[in-house]
């Protein structure tokens, strides 16, 4: 979570030149000062979080500003550019969708929203059948967990309705979503909390060291809770605030002990869905498939979109009208979104998160090497990578080292966004899907360079 914001005093940097980056000017650029400085005066506060780079277009893996300036994306803006930034394919679609004249659509029926839901069928393990589609990951979160409670009523009564997620996790910041989540700090507007939101240690491997089931249940029967009375378990795949996924033999019994005590289990995809882990989705890692998934980000490749992945029986507890959203399957967001994961599929590029992700792992342990104890904690999954950095010898976070890497990786040509993560200690490290070895190991050694000046 960026909490604070990067300075606005332009700086002389070294020039880069090379085929992927290219900074000719101070950081930030002269020119843009007076444009950041009115976005600072006229927005809320929160919205200043981010390296002060004005983003005005993009190629592949790579973003630029209006002054000439280019870095290597390792943001994906926010995991969202998998197929990379204005793809041809994902443009056309864009064009075509608006010059056929409609771009608003509502609920009434429309053939794309149709070839798209197609298309996400064809990705959906069985049981999982249906597609809802929406906006954002927090809508997606959100319907999860008023069909979690629903099915709850309906098997049990009111007294089945406790949903269960896990430290550190991050759901979306609307209200339901910020009760499941788990972070204390986000929760303090919202005043006395809903008791049947309830936190349980993730199987991190780091701040949680033992991984075993039984932690899930020993915590429960420490908060005095009963089984009988849980209507869901929420989780990411791999948590947004590193790239730690649910260790497998974890999220096994996690899925028998939903099934006993029926459950629902619900995987947060919004993140890992759609091939940022080099499978299509994270669970597809794990044995287990879940009764809802909520997905958002890389479905699309940039225009907003998200959708719940259900099995037949949920997505029937509510009739026609009851579930909606004004811009749900947005044409033109869905001409996107159906483009976007047919140039996943056709540009084989799952393949290429396999071929690239043993690149990336080994480029976070040398970086880890090379910073020595500076780093508590390296973690990597696909093309998503987290450093964590601590104190030396504890998991208590060093923000100031996270920022201070983030700042000289954007003056060096490699974006990166604000720190995220316990204390805001881990620098995340997430480039398009589509990037190359080239790309992917000049990035790696400038974050190496920086590590060793550190
Ligand atoms: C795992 C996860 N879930 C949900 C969300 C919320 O998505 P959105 O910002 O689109 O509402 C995010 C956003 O970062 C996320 O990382």
């Amino acid at each position: 979570m960026a909490t604070k914001e990067f300075p606005l005093e332009p700086q002389e940097v070294k020039p880069v030149y090379t085929k992927y980056r290219r900074i000719h000017t101070p950081v930030p650029v002269p020119q843009s000062i007076e444009l950041l400085q009115t976005l600072r005066e006229l927005e809320p506060r929160s919205m200043g979080g981010q390296p002060p780079i004005i983003w005005h277009h993009g190629r592949g893996a790579t973003i630029s500003d209006p002054y000439g300036n280019t870095w290597l994306d390792f943001s994906s803006g926010v995991l969202v550019t998998g197929t990379g930034h204005a793809h041809p394919e994902i443009i056309k679609a864009i064009k075509e969708m608006a010059e056929q004249g409609l771009y608003h659509a509502y609920c009434f029926p429309t053939e794309i929203r149709l070839r798209l839901i197609e298309e996400l069928s064809s990705w959906l393990p069985a049981p999982l059948k249906r597609v809802f589609l929406l906006t954002t990951g927090s809508e997606a979160t959100e319907c999860c967990i008023k069909l979690a409670r629903t099915h709850g009523q309906n098997i049990g009564g009111d007294r089945k309705s406790i949903l269960v997620t896990f430290d550190n996790s991050f759901h979306g910041r609307t209200m339901g979503a910020q009760l499941a989540g788990g972070w204390g700090g986000q929760k303090s507007w919202l005043g006395d909390l809903d008791e049947r939101f309830v936190q349980v240690p993730f199987p991190d491997g780091f701040r949680q060291q033992d991984t075993s089931f039984e932690i899930f249940e020993k915590s429960l029967a420490d908060k005095g809770i009963s089984p009988d009375d849980i209507c869901g378990v929420m989780s990411e795949t791999y948590q947004g605030c590193n790239a730690t996924i649910i260790p497998a033999p974890y999220a096994q019994d996690l899925r028998k002990w939903c099934n006993k005590y029926r459950a629902l289990l619900i995987l947060d995809e919004v993140q890992a869905g759609f091939g940022r882990t080099g499978k299509p989705f994270g669970f597809s890692h794990l044995g287990i498939v879940p009764d809802l998934a909520a997905c958002g980000k890389g479905i699309s490749g940039g225009m907003p979109l998200s959708a719940v992945l259900g099995t037949e029986e949920l997505m029937g507890m509510y009739g026609p009208g009851e579930m909606t959203s004004t811009h749900s399957a947005n044409p033109i967001c869905a001409a996107a979104a159906l483009a976007n994961l047919q140039v996943i599929k056709k540009e084989n590029l799952i393949d290429n998160v396999v071929r690239m992700s043993p690149m990336l792992e080994q480029g976070l342990r040398r970086i880890q090497e090379t910073a020595g104890d500076k780093i508590g904690h390296i973690d990597s999954i696909g093309l998503v990578g987290a450093i964590q950095f601590t104190s030396p010898g504890t998991t208590d976070p060093n923000p100031e080292m996270a920022w201070e890497m983030v700042l000289r990786a954007i003056q060096k040509g490699v974006m990166l966004f604000a720190p995220v993560g316990v204390g805001g200690c881990a620098v995340k490290i997430n480039p398009p899907l589509v990037i190359n070895e080239d790309a992917l190991q000049e990035g790696l050694e400038v974050l190496a360079g920086i590590a060793a000046e550190l």
